[in-house]
């Protein structure tokens, strides 16, 4: 591999296994795996701990005006604090599609995350980074699997962290609550860009989809 800088840009649904697989991916090729879903569940955090209501556009554009989100060797900060965990909770699933869908945060948060792409090399993984972020990335890949399966996944994924008050029916609810909202909101909605390689990961272990990236990146610096 020679030294020069690349982009892999990864779309997706919720729960479809892009952050798995973007991590191993940026591991094992050595470069830097940007986390853009995190950054809107940061803002997110800071909007619920404030009290604020999500749907309340100008509150929310009004406090990221003073909100730092940053990532340093793979974790989220929030204005100076590591928030990895805090992030994931089941209250910012349930409401940062609403943060997302705002106008003013989004240009903000894509401005952010192509100047995070600019220097180095990375893989970036979120619902517009095919479309929006970085359309003129080196490699595109969208990456779904079926809703139930994405639903047992984070049900897993819920039970494992010791979460006991939910059920697999509300999880799947809840992911296609999200799924409607990121696809048919009107600002970069999750779409299928015409030159991504779409990798259904319904049957496919994490290691066959992580290798099926690689083997096509290699392929092509
Ligand atoms: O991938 P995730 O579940 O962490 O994403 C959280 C939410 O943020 C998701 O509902 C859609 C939104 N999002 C977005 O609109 N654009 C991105 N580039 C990344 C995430």
């Amino acid at each position: 591999m020679n030294n020069k800088i690349y982009s892999i840009a990864i779309d997706g649904p919720a729960g479809a296994g892009k952050s798995t697989i973007a991590k191993l991916v940026s591991k094992k090729l050595n470069i830097e795996y940007i986390d853009t879903g995190a950054m809107y569940r940061a803002l997110t955090l800071k909007v619920l701990r404030n009290n604020l209501n999500p749907l309340n556009k100008n509150d929310v554009i009004q406090i990221s005006k003073n909100t730092e989100i940053d990532f340093i060797k793979n974790h989220i900060y929030l204005d100076g604090e590591q928030v990895d965990n805090e992030i994931r909770d089941n209250i910012i699933n349930n409401n940062v599609s609403y943060i997302a869908i705002i106008e003013e945060i989004r240009f903000n948060m894509v401005k952010l995350q192509q100047k995070m792409a600019k220097s180095k090399s990375v893989v970036m993984d979120g619902r517009d980074i095919t479309t929006v972020v970085l359309p003129n990335a080196d490699f595109k890949f969208f990456i779904t699997a079926s809703v139930e399966e994405r639903g047992r996944r984070r049900y897993k994924e819920i039970k494992e962290k010791g979460k006991t008050d939910i059920t697999l029916v509300q999880i799947i609810d809840e992911i296609k609550k999200r799924d409607d909202i990121d696809s048919n909101r009107e600002i970069s909605p999750l779409k299928i860009a015409d030159d991504a390689f779409v990798l259904d990961t319904t049957n496919m272990t994490v290691d066959e989809c992580v290798n099926s990236i690689i083997s096509i990146v290699k392929g092509g610096i």
